[in-house]
C-alpha cells in the first residue's frame, strides 16, 4: 500500500507512537494528537473541545481518553464525550502501512447547523452557559438568523418552564427586541445572555404538560371572549387554557385572540403589579420574532400567571388611606362615554406632556380625571399610553438617592408596566388597555414620596465633547458604583445633538450587557429603547434616557462573570489558545 501522493501524515513508526504514548502532527490546518492504545493508533483534535486545551496532556486509559483541566472523557475511537459539558471532539482516520503510522487530517464532515442545534438544546438542558455562548456564536458562524436562538430558547422554556411564561422568556425577548439598536459586536452576548437565563429558569423544573384544543366545535370570537374571562375570573386554569388553545387552534385572528387575552387582564386592577400585562405583551412581541404559528404554546403558557395573579384591589395600599380602587371604578365606567365623545372630535389633541404632569401630580382623583377629559377631546389611546410612560419614566429621572435601595425596584415595576401598557396600545388600542392606564396612573400616584425630594433633572453644560469620548467616559462611569447623578449630566450634554442618540443607545446597551445583568436591567433597557424611538430629539426622550441611565448606574458594576464565560466561547470560536504553554518560552 503506498501513501505517496496522497494528503496523509506520516506521524512516525508504531513502534515509536507506543513508546512515546502521544505523537503531534499538523496538517490541514488542525494539531492533531495521535494516541497508542492496545496496538493500535488513533487520533483526535489536540484541541479540548471544551475549552481548547491540549489533549496531548490527557491520559488514556481503557480507550478513554482523559482531559485533565475539567476531567472530560472521550472514546478514543470515535471522538465521542461522555461529558456533554465539553462536546465531542474530532477524530481523524489512522492507518498503518509497513509499521509507519498515517493520519488522515480531513475529520469526517458534519451538518454544522445540526450539530449547533444540537448542542444548544444540551447547553439549556444541562444549564451550562459556556455550551449556550458557543452554541451562539457557531450558529450565528453557520449563517442562521438570530431567530435560530430565539425559536430554540422559546420551544425549551415553553416546555420546561412548568409555571409558564416567566421572568425568563420576558428577557429573551427583550434581548430580540434590543438587537437593531446594540452594536453588531454586542448582538450575540444579547442572545446568549437571553438564552442563559431561560436555562437558569428551567434548571430542575418539571415539564409543562400543554393542554389540548376542544374538539371541533365553537368558533365565535364572541363567546371564546366570554368563556375565557369566566374562567380566568373564578382561577380556573385548564378552562382558560384549554378555551385559549380552542381559539388559536380553531384560527381566530390575533386581534380576536389579544382582546381575549387584555379583556382578561383588566377585568381587576392592575394584576400582579402590572407584570401580568408585561408578559402578555412580551408573549405577542415574541410572536412577532418568530410567527404567529407558535402561539398556541406560547400563549398558553401565560394562563398560569394570569388565574393566580394577585388583584391590586385586595391590597391594602389601594384601599387605604385613601379607597383609589373606588376611583379606578368609577373612572373606568366614564371611559366608553369619554370614547365616543372623543371620536366625534376633529382637532388633534397635542397634550401629552402637560397630562403627564398632571399625572404627577398630588391627586389621584384630577389625574384619572384629566385622563377621562383627555379621551374625551380626541386624544388617541396609544397618546394615553405614550402620556403614561413619559411620566413613568419622571419618575425614575426624579428619584432621589436618598431613598432605600430597593425602592428603585418600586419606580421600574411601575415604569415597566407603563411601557407594556403603551406598546400593548400600539398593538390594540382598545378600551380594555385603557382601563390598565387608569390602573398604571395609580400605580405612579402610589410613588409620588419617592420623588420626595425630587432629584433635579441635569441640564446639558452646554460645553460639546466629541461623542467617541462620551461613549469611554460613560462606560468608565459605570465601572464604579454609584456614578448615577454623574451619568445623567453626560446623557444630558451627549444628546443636546440629536445625532448623539444612536451611540448613546448602542453604549449603554454595551454596559447593561456586559454586566450579570437580570430581568430589570433588561426590561429598563428595553423599554427606555422603546420610549425613545418616538422621541427622539426631544427633551422628553432625553428624559427617559436619564431615567434609564440611573437606574443602570445605580446597579452596576456586577462581577461581569456571565460576560467572561461568553469571552471565553468567542477566543475559542476564533482559534485562539486559552491554554498558556509554559514551556515555551524555554
Ligand atoms: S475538559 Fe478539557 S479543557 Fe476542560
Amino acid at each position: 500500500m503506498t501513501l505517496v501522493g496522497s494528503k496523509q501524515v506520516r506521524v512516525g513508526t508504531i513502534d515509536e507512537l507506543k513508546s512515546r504514548g502521544c505523537i503531534v502532527v499538523s496538517g490541514d490546518g488542525h494539531a492533531i494528537a495521535v494516541f497508542h492504545n492496545d496496538g493500535g493508533a488513533f487520533a483526535v483534535d489536540n484541541r479540548c473541545p471544551h475549552m481548547g486545551f491540549p489533549l496531548e496532556k490527557g491520559t488514556v486509559r481503557d480507550g478513554i481518553l482523559t482531559c485533565h483541566w475539567h476531567h472530560a472523557r472521550f472514546d478514543l475511537c470515535s471522538g465521542g464525550t461522555f461529558d456533554p459539558f465539553a462536546d465531542d471532539v474530532a477524530a481523524f482516520n489512522v492507518t498503518v502501512s509497513e509499521g509507519v503510522v498515517w493520519v488522515d487530517p480531513s475529520p469526517t464532515p458534519k451538518d454544522r447547523v445540526e450539530h449547533w442545534h444540537s448542542r444548544l438544546k444540551v447547553g439549556l438542558e444541562d444549564n451550562n452557559r459556556l455550551i449556550i455562548a458557543k452554541s451562539v456564536l457557531g450558529l450565528d458562524s453557520v449563517g442562521c438568523e438570530y431567530t435560530a436562538a430565539l425559536k430554540a430558547g422559546t420551544n425549551f422554556g415553553m416546555i420546561y418552564s412548568n409555571e409558564g411564561w416567566g421572568q425568563a422568556m420576558s428577557i429573551l425577548t427583550c434581548a430580540g427586541n434590543l438587537l437593531p439598536d446594540l452594536d453588531e459586536g454586542d448582538r450575540l452576548l444579547a442572545m446568549y445572555q437571553g438564552l442563559r437565563h431561560v436555562a437558569m429558569e428551567c434548571a430542575g423544573k418539571p415539564p409543562r404538560f400543554v393542554v389540548d384544543p376542544l374538539p371541533a366545535g365553537e368558533t365565535r370570537p364572541e363567546v371564546f371572549n366570554k368563556w375565557f374571562r369566566s374562567f380566568v375570573e373564578v382561577r380556573n386554569e385548564d378552562g382558560a387554557e384549554r378555551c385559549l388553545r380552542s381559539a388559536i387552534d380553531v384560527g381566530l385572528s390575533q386581534s380576536d385572540i389579544s382582546d381575549m387575552l387584555f379583556a382578561a387582564i383588566t377585568d381587576h386592577i392592575y394584576l400582579d403589579s402590572g407584570h401580568t400585562l408585561d408578559f402578555v405583551n412580551k408573549a405577542f412581541e415574541l410572536l412577532d420574532h418568530i410567527g404567529w404559528d407558535q402561539a398556541g404554546p406560547v400563549l398558553s403558557s401565560l394562563v398560569h400567571g394570569m388565574v393566580t395573579a394577585r388583584r391590586s384591589e385586595e391590597l391594602s395600599s389601594w384601599r387605604s388611606p385613601i379607597d383609589i380602587s373606588s376611583l379606578v371604578w368609577k373612572a373606568r365606567k366614564a371611559l366608553p362615554s369619554a370614547l365616543e365623545e372623543g371620536q366625534t372630535r376633529k382637532v388633534k389633541w397635542d397634550k401629552e406632556d402637560d397630562l403627564s404632569d398632571v399625572i404627577l401630580g398630588e391627586c389621584p382623583s384630577a389625574s384619572l380625571d384629566a385622563i377621562i377629559e383627555s379621551i374625551s377631546e380626541g386624544a388617541s389611546p396609544e397618546q394615553m399610553g405614550s402620556a403614561v410612560a413619559y411620566a413613568a419614566f419622571l419618575r425614575m429621572a426624579r428619584f432621589h438617592t436618598s431613598n432605600e435601595f430597593n425602592d428603585w425596584d418600586t419606580v421600574h415595576n411601575t415604569l415597566t408596566a407603563a411601557n407594556a401598557v403603551h406598546q400593548a396600545l400600539k398593538r390594540a388600542p382598545t378600551m380594555f388597555l385603557l382601563r390598565a392606564v387608569l390602573d398604571t396612573t395609580m400605580s405612579i400616584y402610589l410613588d409620588r414620596f419617592l420623588n420626595v425630594p425630587a432629584q433635579k433633572i441635569p441640564e446639558s453644560s452646554g460645553i460639546e465633547s466629541d461623542i467617541d469620548d462620551t461613549v469611554q467616559s460613560l462606560l468608565d462611569l459605570m465601572n464604579m458604583q454609584h456614578n448615577v447623578e454623574e451619568t445623567s449630566a453626560l446623557i444630558a450634554g451627549a444628546l443636546t445633538d440629536e445625532g448623539n442618540g444612536d451611540r448613546i443607545i448602542a453604549a449603554l446597551g454595551h454596559a447593561m450587557l456586559r454586566e450579570d445583568s437580570g430581568f430589570h436591567l433588561f426590561q429598563i433597557m428595553e423599554a427606555a429603547i422603546q420610549q425613545y424611538r418616538g422621541r427622539r430629539g426631544t427633551h422628553s426622550g432625553t428624559d427617559v434616557l436619564i431615567g434609564m441611565s440611573r437606574f443602570l448606574a445605580a446597579h452596576t458594576p456586577t462581577s461581569r462573570a456571565v460576560g467572561q464565560t461568553f469571552m471565553i466561547a468567542q477566543r475559542l470560536h476564533l482559534g485562539e489558545a486559552l491554554y498558556a504553554d509554559e514551556t515555551a518560552d524555554e
